[in-house]
């Protein structure tokens, strides 16, 4: 039974719950006492998730208005984990803002950071809050404001992220929608595309390694949080990916099924100051995908609280720099 006493003010509607992600986020959300419906268009994975968790269930597709209706009655906030979010969060985002509650997923598509973006006066307007990307980038984007508040007046950033764990196929169709945006920067403020793809050499504890620019969100959501002019992101696999038969990668508890010593994933944070000054900061984290279900999860909570501020927000414009001490499992090493 739940402690009532420990329980939100609002009710949560979760959709996408039957995938791996929603399922890890389910049992979250259910762990700290939160007041949650769940949604998604499989009956029969939903039928089950509900009776387990004892929670009611609504199936419709994602592009069904009168669904949205019937599920966000009552609701407070929405929690999108239905990716690709190319294929879902359109449709999410308007269904939030018809229905005025607050808006959040789990995406790392960059074009949906920039959909958000553009549905900023609209979510003013109905008083609510939309937050694109409250999964790892609740540790990334806090990280960036935290990076930047050590130096006056920051004007560029770079980040590396390692990544250790495996791939869902919700993951690797989305990380096809990553890829297919473009090798975007930001540069003198605005989003820029690249033709050649440049590589950087990072020093995240193991010695200099090579890593490669791929937009991470930091681009649209750290520009959010910090205004920073000058942005570009990396990236690497922290192991080898293992294929099965599918393509995708072996995957059990969002870690990889190699037999390797699996590792913390890390993010580094380089902010320059306008005087040339550099600092750095490092956030290491637990591998896989359990970092995005603390951090969603987190986030999520703070809003059906009442804590959130209206239009298109970014993790750490809404939360702070001081979200990312708050997450579990999360290590801050300034240098
Ligand atoms: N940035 C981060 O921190 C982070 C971390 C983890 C995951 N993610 C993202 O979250 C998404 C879900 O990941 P996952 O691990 O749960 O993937 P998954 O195991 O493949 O599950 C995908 C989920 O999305 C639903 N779905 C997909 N397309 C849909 C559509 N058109 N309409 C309605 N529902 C749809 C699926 O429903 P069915 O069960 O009916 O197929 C399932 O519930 C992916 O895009 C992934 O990249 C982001």
């Amino acid at each position: 039974m739940r402690d009532l006493k420990s329980s939100p003010q609002g009710k949560l509607l979760i959709y996408g719950a039957t995938g791996y992600t929603g399922m890890l986020i389910i049992h979250e959300a259910a762990r700290r006492g939160i007041d949650f419906e769940i949604a998604g268009r499989n009956e029969e994975k939903l039928a089950v998730l509900a009776a387990e968790l004892n929670v009611p269930y609504h199936v419709f597709p994602v592009g069904d208005i009168e669904g949205w209706k019937a599920s966000l009655k009552g609701k407070t906030a929405l929690l999108n984990i239905a990716g690709p979010f190319s294929e879902t969060a359109e449709q999410a985002m308007e269904a939030a803002i018809q229905f005025k509650v607050h808006y959040f997923d789990i995406t790392a598509e960059v074009d949906i950071y920039r959909l958000a973006e553009s549905k900023d006066a609209a979510a003013k307007a109905a008083g609510i809050m939309l937050l694109s990307g409250a999964g790892l980038f609740a540790t990334y984007d806090p990280l960036v404001l935290h990076t930047a508040k050590r130096v006056k007046n920051p004007v560029a950033f770079r980040a590396a992220f390692k990544y250790s764990g495996g791939f869902t196929p919700g993951s690797v169709a989305s990380s096809s929608n990553i890829i297919n945006a473009g090798l975007l920067v930001r540069k003198n403020g605005e989003i820029k595309k690249l033709n050649e793809a440049p590589s950087a050499a990072f020093d995240l504890g193991d010695g200099p390694e090579d890593f490669s620019l791929m937009p991470l969100g930091g681009v649209v959501l750290s520009f959010k949080s910090t205004g920073i002019p000058d942005i570009e992101e990396y990236f690497k696999m922290a192991l080898q990916a293992e294929s099965t038969e599918g393509g995708n990668m072996k995957f059990e508890e969002g870690h990889h099924k190699t037999g390797l010593k699996s590792e913390r994933s890390k993010i580094l944070v380089e902010v320059t100051g306008e005087d040339g000054t550099v600092v750095r900061s490092m956030a290491d984290t637990p591998d896989g995908y359990m970092p995005t279900v603390t951090s969603a999860v987190e986030v999520v909570n703070r809003a059906l609280n009442g804590s959130y501020k209206i239009g298109f927000q970014s993790p750490a414009s809404a939360y702070g720099a001081e979200l990312v001490t708050s997450l579990l499992d999360v290590n801050i090493t300034d240098f």
